[in-house]
């Protein structure tokens, strides 16, 4: 019996931190309020001549290091952003090029918003498994302040930039790894969370720019309801496929959005809090990254310890969400 395991993660931050009181210099907003309905204090800002690819680089550098592999061992590689280095070619060409993966590698970008990690992580432990590639580098990377409208109070205190990454390979022990995954989306909701111009639907135009269609849209209130209940749907289900109880999981590490998000899914699951990690009140909503980034942090900071149960869940735009057990 052979398993898929993540053999190295890593993660970058861009080093300019925007706070809740430099943003109350420029939106009608105020710290209390941000903190208070949000749990962010902070959230990190990639400088102009930093892209998506060059977050998705670094994240993926310290990946590679973790797993002591190097870029000429990879033949997947797989993207997962919303913010895009260019609509064309994918960000995943990119960062094969500069990262020195070689061109026999199949490299792709996939588009499933907050959920695009988990999206990633099931495509690469699928194809792992049946031995189609060897070894997979995913990374979930986002430079969500090209694309947030700065004058839009509702949404501008929320996003962040960072990257994330981890290497996947696959080993001959049983039941180690990625044990399952639950992943789902619900096109009904898709304009709850969007960016209405750019695409094929409404091509850039001048008026597209006039009206600031280039910018995330959101309805806040229906998007926490949905968040709430998906959640907590497919990280229950995804418990009661394994026979697993929530105090068998050793951490949780759900999509890093809102404070009150993950204190009603860990209230719902019977889960104290301490066992869930929260760090997003340093790096607001990343997007695709968030998991990735909470994960190499709790890693590194000794979390996560050989043989416990990691439990992560995610949702995202979409309306896109899943779940995804690994034992380390
Ligand atoms: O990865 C997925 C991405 N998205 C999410 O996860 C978002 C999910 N939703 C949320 O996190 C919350 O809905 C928000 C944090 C976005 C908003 O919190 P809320 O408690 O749902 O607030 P609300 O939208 O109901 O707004 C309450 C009030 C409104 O004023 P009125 O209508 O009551 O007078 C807003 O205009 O707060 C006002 N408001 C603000 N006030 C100060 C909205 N944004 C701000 C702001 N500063 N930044």
């Amino acid at each position: 019996m052979a398993s898929v395991i993540i053999a190295g993660v890593g993660s970058y931050a861009p080093a300019r931190v925007l706070t809740n009181r430099e943003l109350a210099m420029t939106v009608d907003t105020s710290d209390e309020w941000i903190f208070s309905r949000s749990g962010i204090r902070e959230r990190r800002i990639a400088a102009d001549d930093e892209a998506c690819s060059d977050l998705a680089l670094k994240a993926a550098t310290t990946a590679l290091a973790d797993a002591k592999m190097s870029a000429a061992e990879i033949d997947l590689l797989i993207v997962a952003t919303t913010s895009p280095d260019q609509p064309l070619p994918s960000t995943a060409c990119i960062v094969q090029h500069k990262l020195g993966v070689p061109a026999h590698a199949t490299c792709f970008d996939i588009a499933a918003a907050c959920s695009g990690f988990l999206y990633a992580l099931e495509i690469a432990y699928g194809q792992l498994l049946t031995n189609r590639y060897k070894r997979a580098l995913i990374i979930g990377a986002e430079k969500l302040s090209s694309v947030t409208d700065w004058n839009d109070r509702t949404t501008c205190v929320l996003f962040g930039d960072a990257a994330g990454a981890a290497v996947l390979t696959k080993v001959a022990q049983p039941d180690i790894g990625i044990l399952g995954s639950d992943l789902g989306a619900d096109g009904k909701f898709a304009d709850n969370l969007y960016i209405p111009a750019g695409g094929s639907r409404r091509p850039t135009s001048t008026k597209s720019v006039a009206e600031r269609g280039h910018f995330i849209r959101m309805n806040g209130r229906e998007v926490f309801k949905s968040a709430v209940r998906v959640m907590e749907t497919v990280a229950r289900e995804m418990m009661e496929q394994h026979h697993l109880t929530p105090d068998q999981i050793s951490l949780m590490i759900p999509h890093q959005a809102n404070i009150r998000i993950i204190e009603s899914l860990a209230s719902s699951l019977n889960m104290p809090m301490e066992k869930v990690y929260v760090n997003l009140d340093r790096y607001g909503n990343t997007s695709s990254a968030s998991i990735p980034l909470a994960l190499d942090e709790a890693r590194r900071s000794g979390r996560i310890k050989p043989g416990d149960l990691t439990l992560l869940v995610a949702f995202g735009a979409g309306l896109t969400y899943g779940a995804t057990l690994i034992r380390w």
